[in-house]
């Protein structure tokens, strides 16, 4: 059987762990995927940097271009607007299916990046951009596609989740917080992100798209993070039984989809209220299927890895088996019509 061919571009905290286990589980994919795989190369800057000794040297290359035109399956994990976009069309337009965990690429040009997968007949997963190791898209996008999403509510940023509870639980301040989950490979490659409440933005306006099949971008949800956050407020919080905690809503709303981000204070028997580290925790409520919670790692390498290898999984199944994951464009502009006019 012919292997299955796997670009990685980016080569740093994801990265590095999805090639680890690329390359550790390898004859366990094989099985799972029914085909061998095969890394076709790894996209960095500068290819003479050092590297984490699982990082085959001979991999090691600066053309992405050519890269991604060798591969069947393409896994973008540099972060950032370009070259990601440009590479993740290009793949895409050659039919090469796509696996991201570029939420702030997704929340702002989504739009055209899912058209380009649809037209082209590709699959783009993206499981690993919103809340890390959690399984949130899949069961957001696929299971609950049969029901009524009315609202999403929850903790989607593992470093301010850290930050506020190394702050709450230890007293420590703020700034050598921020500086300890940047080196714990928790942060954005520029931490205004996660601290500024755009992370959870963009990751509210991905599952807000989702659950409620209209496209949401960046731009329209209201944002507020934990810069201002200090010692007194989290002490006040505390004489009131409640801790601060960045939370992320979407929610149905009578004349449309609300999206936010804000500090909320958070009753401490409240589920929430014990989210600690990293982790992350969200509910989603649907009319049938009532409240799910989703709980686990929301950020790190590792944990991030898992769901980027599960996506692999999935497309490399379809590359091997055939299928398609679901289309990606907008729900909402195709017609709805009554169930006897088909
Ligand atoms: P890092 O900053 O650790 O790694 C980024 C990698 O991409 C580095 O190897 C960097 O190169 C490379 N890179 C960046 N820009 C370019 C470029 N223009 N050309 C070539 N290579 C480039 O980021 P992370 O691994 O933490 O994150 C990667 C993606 O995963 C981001 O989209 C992030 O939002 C997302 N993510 C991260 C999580 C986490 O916990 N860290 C969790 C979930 C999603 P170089 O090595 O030369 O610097
Ligand atoms: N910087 C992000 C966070 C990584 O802290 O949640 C996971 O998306």
């Amino acid at each position: 059987t012919e292997p299955v061919k796997i670009a990685v571009l980016g080569c740093g905290t994801v990265g590095t762990q999805v090639i680890r286990l690329l390359l550790d589980q390898s004859q366990d994919l094989a099985a799972r995927i029914g085909a061998p795989v095969e890394l076709a190369g790894v996209y960095v800057r500068d290819t003479s940097t050092p590297r984490d000794a699982v990082v085959p040297a001979s991999a090691l290359t600066s053309d992405a271009e050519a890269l991604v035109d060798a591969a069947d399956v393409v896994v973008e994990l540099m972060g950032g607007q370009e070259p990601a976009k440009s590479l993740i069309l290009r793949a895409l337009a050659r039919g090469a299916a796509v696996v991201t965990a570029n939420k702030a690429l997704l929340a702002t040009h989504g739009a055209e990046l899912y058209e380009a997968a649809d037209a082209a007949g590709a699959d783009l997963y993206y499981e690993a951009a919103v809340a890390g190791a959690i399984p949130l898209v899949r069961p957001v996008r696929e299971s609950l596609a049969g029901d009524r999403v009315t609202r999403i509510l929850g903790i989607v940023n593992g470093t301010t989740n850290y930050v506020l509870d190394e702050m709450t639980s230890k007293g420590l301040d703020y700034d050598a917080v921020v500086a300890e989950a940047q080196r714990l490979g928790y942060a954005e490659a520029d931490p205004t992100a996660d601290v500024g409440g755009h992370d959870a933005a963009a990751k509210a306006a991905i599952l807000a798209s989702l659950a409620f099949h209209q496209r949401v971008a960046l731009d329209d949800v209201y944002c507020e993070g934990i810069e201002a956050i200090t010692q007194d407020d989290i002490q006040a919080a505390r004489e009131t039984d409640r801790v601060i905690k960045l939370l992320a809503v979407a929610e149905q709303v009578e004349d449309g989809v609300s999206v936010r981000v804000h500090p909320t204070l958070v009753p401490v028997e409240h589920p929430l209220a014990n989210v600690r580290g990293a982790f992350n925790a969200v509910f989603v409520e649907a009319e049938a299927a009532g409240e799910l919670m989703f709980y686990g790692q929301g950020a790190g390498g590792a944990p991030t890895a898992s769901a980027v290898l599960g996506d692999v999984v999935s497309v490399a199944r379809h590359k091997v088996g055939g299928g398609k994951g679901p289309l990606e464009s907008n729900y909402a502009l195709h017609e709805v019509l009554p169930m006897d006019a088909a």
